[in-house]
């Protein structure tokens, strides 16, 4: 949901008739967001997307993120090392939930093999951060290729399968119940990217394809698991879903390398509200990348204690020194919950003084209802992270 794209073969008009090499009539599919009132994509497919299909209960899929027992009991900052995190298999399974509320699940996927079937998350838009790794998403849309450092969009109901093009990769994973956008204050009336937006759309990356040609039968994967309000039911369906000549819209997966995010800098120092990347309902994603620090030659650079006192905060460190935190690094996850202060280490806020850059680069969502831990995240987590700001420890 960038810009418009068209790929392939395309009729003159839609809804019109449209007919491959040896005559077949094409089969014309409009994949629909916000009903019939957000953006869409027409594509073009060589047979019936609709032909009767045999529909099993299934085991595949990853363990859904639901809220353990007890809650977030004791209320404290918390801290998960997901390298340590073993589950491994295909996309499809390698998936471990961290924490959960009504509006998103996060989870860290840690694949070392290929996708053996399609996927579609019925359940919401999928928003990965690679954090190593390089990776195909082959979809309906084409093949869009993701490497280190890389968002993907993958929009709600997308037919698709991960390939790796490394041996292993781990990346962290947004499932976003109502959606992920591009903000809309970032967009001028007609939909472009502003001048002052932190990126261009020339910043995005898209997918090749499609897939499909008009004169050769395509040749693909037909079963497909469907999650539906966090169940997993697999389709066999008697023609491949990737036999799309052409397509044209607004709907579809991208890609956005993190560093090509433009930094704000100020006087003094800025609100995190200046990493905005990408907003859903109930949440934000930020991007903290490289930059210069501010201006005002008596600024503290470092970020201030904060009491945000509205959100949840997780924050996903990627590269750099983190000079806020101590015996946090790559790879690390923090839950800053609303109602508990946080900040940087001791030491760290006075000795940011006078600094002129920082290297770090981090994700970040802020969540307005509260984040829940999973069962499966106890193993990843750190238990002494919450007093870890006690200056005499
Ligand atoms: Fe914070």
């Amino acid at each position: 949901m960038i810009d418009r794209i068209a790929l392939g073969a395309l009729p003159e008009k839609p809804h019109t008739v449209f007919r491959a090499t040896d005559g077949t009539l094409l089969q014309e599919e409009m994949f629909t967001r916000g009903g019939f009132d957000g953006p869409f994509s027409y594509l073009y497919h060589q047979r019936p997307i609709t032909a009767p299909i045999a529909v099993e209960e299934t085991t595949r899929g990853f363990p859904i993120a639901r809220p353990s027992e007890r809650g977030n009991h004791p209320l404290q900052r918390r801290l998960y090392r997901s390298l340590e995190g073993r589950r491994r298999g295909a996309m499809l399974e390698a998936r471990t939930p961290i924490v959960v509320n009504r509006d998103v699940a996060i989870y860290v996927a840690r694949p070392d093999r290929d996708d053996d079937v399609l996927f579609a998350n019925g359940d919401g838009d999928e928003l990965f951060y690679v954090f190593e790794g390089r990776l195909s998403l082959e979809s309906v849309f084409g093949v869009l290729e993701a490497e280190e450092g890389d968002y993907v969009h993958v929009p709600r109901s997308t037919v698709h399968r991960w390939k790796l093009r490394s041996p292993d990769a781990t990346l962290l994973l947004f499932e976003c119940r109502a959606g992920c956008f591009i903000p809309s204050n970032f967009r001028n009336p007609v939909g472009q990217l502003k001048l002052d937006a932190p990126y261009t759309h020339r910043d995005f990356k898209r997918p090749n394809g499609p897939i499909a040609t008009l004169d050769q039968p395509a040749d693909g994967p037909t079963d497909l698991v469907i999650k539906k309000v966090d169940r997993f039911s697999l389709h066999r369906l008697r023609n491949t879903p990737f036999d799309v000549v052409g397509w044209e819209g607004f709907a579809y997966p991208f890609a956005f390398p993190i560093e090509k995010y433009q930094p704000k800098t100020g006087l003094i120092h800025l609100p995190p509200t200046i990493h905005t990347t990408f907003v859903g309902p109930g949440f934000a994603v930020c991007s903290f990348v490289p930059r210069v620090t501010d201006t005002h030659p008596q600024a503290i650079p470092c970020p201030y204690p904060h009491s945000s006192v509205d959100c949840d905060e997780i924050l996903f460190y990627v590269r750099g020194n983190f000079t806020s935190r101590r015996g946090v690094g790559p790879g690390c996850i923090s839950l800053h919950p609303a109602g508990v202060a946080h900040g940087p280490h001791p030491g760290a806020y006075e000795g940011s003084i006078g600094t002129k850059r920082t290297d770090e680069l981090a994700v970040m969502i802020d969540t307005f209802a509260p984040l829940i831990p999973c069962p499966e995240a106890a193993e990843l987590e750190d238990a002494g992270y919450h007093s870890s700001w006690d200056a005499t420890s």
